[in-house]
């Protein structure tokens, strides 16, 4: 089923993993501070986050659809599962072609640095928001557009070589914008910053938040 396949980008992604930055680590806990219920993960990679899932959550469906990187979440789920951690599934699969083991409707959706990397992020966020139940959460931890010099430099890094280069990632996406048009409500917001302001590396400015589909009666409000 899998129609991603990024075998350099993925030996890549893996050794970064193993050697994750404290900050990133850090903001994977802020991320999944709080989450409850069953979650959905997609686009899930090494499996990075199933360290950060705490006692409220019942269950995790992690989609990964490289081979090598769902390899690695596997592995990561079986660990999670051998400790503390909550019952893990992973599976093959996109945004555009969830497994069935992805079934919702889920408390929970998390998406971390994955919005960057797909080909459509209005479909990608209208399935996420069709997968939660109403109330329920979608959790973002994303790289996201700047303004100004850096902002420029995030469109010409996209229109050349950054793509094909980082798996399909795109540095200078409205991201949260578009979780907005999706229709989810901001719960929690914060801009954080992956490297110091004066580093021009064009996936410094990352969003980190909360945002919720809303329910039928604060629809109906
Ligand atoms: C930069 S990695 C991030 C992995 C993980 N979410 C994390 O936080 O470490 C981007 C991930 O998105 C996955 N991906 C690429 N295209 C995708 C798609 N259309 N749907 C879901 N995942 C996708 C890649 O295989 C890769 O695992």
């Amino acid at each position: 089923m899998s129609t991603v396949d990024h075998p350099r980008f993925s030996a890549v992604w893996s050794w970064l993993m193993r050697r994750e930055p404290a900050a990133l680590a850090h903001g994977r806990r802020l991320l999944l501070d709080g989450a409850r219920g069953r979650v959905l993960e997609v686009g899930a990679g090494t499996g990075a986050n199933f360290a950060h899932y705490g006692a409220g959550v019942t269950e995790v469906v992690a989609v990964e659809p490289e081979p090598s990187l769902r390899a690695q979440a596997a592995a990561a789920a079986g660990r999670a599962a051998a400790g503390a951690g909550p019952r893990i599934t992973v599976a093959d699969g996109t945004f555009d072609a969830l497994p069935p083991v992805a079934r919702g409707p889920f408390d929970v959706v998390v998406c971390s640095l994955v919005l960057c990397t797909v080909p459509d992020l209005d479909s990608a966020l209208r399935t996420a928001h069709a997968a939660l139940r109403p109330g329920g959460e979608l959790r973002y931890y994303e790289h996201v557009a700047a303004d100004g010099p850096l902002g420029a430099l995030q469109r010409a890094v996209d229109a050349t070589f950054w793509p094909r280069a980082f798996g399909g990632c795109h540095t200078h996406r409205d991201t949260v914008g578009a979780i907005e048009r999706a229709g989810f409500a901001r719960v929690r917001h914060r801009d954080v910053r992956a490297v110091p302001a004066w580093v021009p590396l064009p996936v410094a400015p990352m969003a980190l938040g909360v945002a919720r589909r809303p329910d039928a009666a604060q629809r109906s409000r």
